[in-house]
């Protein structure tokens, strides 16, 4: 995650929570929780009441569809980036900050009542056309009005799923995306 795109994410939740929208705080592939850690740095420095769950394989990425295919993103494979809940879980304690809830599972089997009733923010980082697009099925019913949802990876050409998974599902959807530095910015159009 490189410093301009965190910097956005982060005014963007620190936006939501300073303008009083309903929910919780959602991210689906956090990983060892590099984002994850500044989410909850975020909520603490506000002291937002909203709570924070994290979901992950921690089995590392699926495989790729053909959605994904591209010459130069094939470091991003099958079974990259696995990693374990206890290891994110570590990560927080030795920063002093409280872990979020975590979810250990595969998206397609997360069930709606896995994720809050009602979402204000929702980092999406899962990198594939079929894991962005489940976790968009499970993450836009649930977006309070006026709340926003993140994709990383949006436009960027070593991992054109993610550019495929949110045009092809918003394309009958009323929704305004906006584009910033390979994250697209979600809202639903009211
Ligand atoms: C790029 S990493 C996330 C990085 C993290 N957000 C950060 O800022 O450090 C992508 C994560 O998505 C998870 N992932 C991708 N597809 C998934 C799926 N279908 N179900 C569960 N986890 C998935 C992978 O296990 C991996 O940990």
């Amino acid at each position: 995650m490189d410093k301009k795109r965190l910097g956005i994410i982060l005014s963007e939740l620190e936006n939501i929570i300073t303008r009083g929208i309903e929910g919780d705080v959602v991210e689906l592939g956090c990983y060892i929780g590099t984002t994850s850690l500044f989410i909850r740095r975020i909520l603490d420095r506000l002291d937002s009441n909203k709570s924070f769950h994290a979901y992950d394989s921690f089995a590392g990425l699926p495989a790729k569809t053909i959605e994904d295919a591209s010459v130069i993103g094939s470091d991003f494979k099958g079974g990259e980036l696995k990693t374990s809940k206890r290891e994110l879980i570590r990560n927080f304690k030795k920063a002093g900050l409280q872990p979020p809830t975590i979810r250990k599972a595969w998206f397609n089997e997360l069930k709606p009542y896995d994720l809050p009733d009602s979402i204000a923010f929702a980092f999406i980082d899962s990198d594939f056309y079929r894991s962005i697009v489940d976790s968009l099925n499970l993450v836009w019913p649930r977006l309070a009005r006026d709340g926003v949802v993140i994709v990383d990876d949006f436009m960027r050409s070593h991992l054109p799923g993610a550019t495929r998974a949110v045009n092809d599902f918003f394309s009958n959807k009323p929704a305004k995306v906006r584009h910033r530095s390979n994250l697209a910015l979600i809202c639903k159009d009211n």
